[in-house]
Formats: structure tokens, C-alpha cells, sequence
């Protein structure tokens, strides 16, 4: 039987996948939470788990570095998705993908700064608004940037809202509604179907009958 390995998104995805992939039939065989490694092996002896950072994962599923994966919306929408298939929406780890400002501010007249680690989505979100945008890349604490006037606006994930209350911003368009995909390498797919058809499905029925 083909090895199938799955790459898991770390953080907060990782804690909503594991029930998941528990009710799936597929257990690690120790405690990922509190373990420094990075791949794991599970009950089915065929099956590999792979702990990577978020935007690391379509890039392991597109080359076929892994199999199959677990991936936010929001992070294939910036990767945009090349040698890949999005299976199955699980339903996990739901937010929004929204652009932001100060509290009170009005829209920014001519061209805007926007600082966020979506570039591309932020470059094409822009553009379809008709505004004129540049787009200053950041790897974390974007709610920052305005407040520095880094930038005049963010693009970034909204959970609860707080982080940006916290901060004196405030959330201002939809971007996009963000929760957790199933992605799989193309190519694994038709190499590996009778193999994967059963761990999709089960991921699948696990899906349905927990959310
Ligand atoms: C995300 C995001 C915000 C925060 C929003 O960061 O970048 O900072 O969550 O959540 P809230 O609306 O509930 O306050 P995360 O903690 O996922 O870390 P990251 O910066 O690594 O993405």
C-alpha cells in the first residue's frame, strides 16, 4: 500500500484537526502538542503526519512533498493554489479576511498603504476596488502598522475582533470567509487514488458528523 503523507498546519488549525482526524480513524502515535518533532507516524502504518508552518503546506502538497494537507483559506488564496485540488471544506477554524483602519478615520483619498502578509491578496483586492494600493509586506503584528503609520490600512484575519479593538482599529470591508481546506497534490491524487479515496471520505463523514 502507497505511503500517504498528510501535512498539518500548526497552531490553532492543528488543535481543531486532530479531533478531525481522530474521529477519521487516524491517531499519532504520541502526543504532537508536546512533541519537538515535526513528522509523526500514526495507527495506520501508511499513514504520515507532517507538522509544518501554515504557508509551508500548499508548497509540500503542490511539489508532492506531501500527499494531502490541511490548509486555511486564506493561506491558498495567497499561494493561489498551483498543482493542487481543495477537497473538502472542514469546516474548522472559521474567520474573515477583512481589511482595517484606525477607529474613525475616514477612507484614505489617492493611494493607500496597506501592510499585511496577504500580498497578493491584498494587490488583487485592491485593484478589483479601483484603489490604488501599496502593498508593504509584514510577517505579524500588522495591527501595528497603522498606529506607526507604517500604513494606513491592514488586511487580516478577524476571529473575535479583539486584537484589533485592542489596538483602536477597526474593521472595515470583507475580504473573504476563511476556514480550513483538505487539499491534495494532483498528481497523488490519480497515483494514489485507492489509497487516498478511503482517508478523504472518512475525513469527510468525520466532518459531517462533528460540525
Ligand atoms: C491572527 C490575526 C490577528 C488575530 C485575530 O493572528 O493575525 O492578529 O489572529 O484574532 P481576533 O480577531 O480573535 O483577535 P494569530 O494569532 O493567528 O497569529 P499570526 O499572526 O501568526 O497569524
Amino acid at each position: 500500500m502507497p505511503q500517504l503523507t498528510i501535512a498539518l498546519t500548526k497552531g490553532r488549525i492543528l488543535k481543531e484537526t486532530l479531533p478531525l482526524l481522530s474521529a477519521a480513524g487516524i491517531e499519532p502515535s504520541e502526543d504532537i502538542h508536546t512533541s519537538r518533532k515535526l513528522a509523526f507516524d500514526t495507527n495506520m502504518p501508511n499513514v504520515r503526519l507532517l507538522v509544518l508552518r501554515g504557508s509551508d503546506v500548499p508548497t509540500y502538497v503542490q511539489f508532492g512533498a506531501a500527499d494531502m494537507g490541511v490548509s486555511g483559506k486564506d493561506t491558498l488564496m495567497e499561494h493561489g493554489g498551483d498543482g493542487l485540488y481543495s477537497l473538502v471544506d472542514l469546516g474548522i477554524a472559521r474567520c474573515k479576511l477583512m481589511t482595517a483602519a484606525i477607529k474613525g478615520t475616514p477612507e484614505k483619498e489617492g493611494r493607500v498603504k496597506v501592510a499585511t502578509k496577504f500580498v497578493n491578496i491584498a494587490r488583487q483586492f485592491y485593484a478589483e476596488q479601483g484603489r490604488q494600493a501599496d502593498i508593504i509586506k509584514l510577517y505579524g503584528a500588522m495591527e501595528l502598522a497603522p498606529i506607526m503609520e507604517l500604513a494606513d490600512e491592514i488586511v487580516d484575519i478577524v476571529d473575535t475582533g479583539n486584537t484589533l479593538r485592542a489596538n483602536g482599529l477597526e474593521p472595515r470591508m470583507d475580504i473573504a470567509d476563511i476556514s480550513s481546506r483538505l487539499i491534495a497534490n494532483k498528481a497523488s491524487i490519480k497515483m494514489k487514488h485507492s489509497t487516498m479515496q478511503p482517508v478523504i471520505d472518512a475525513i469527510a463523514h468525520a466532518v459531517k458528523a462533528l460540525t
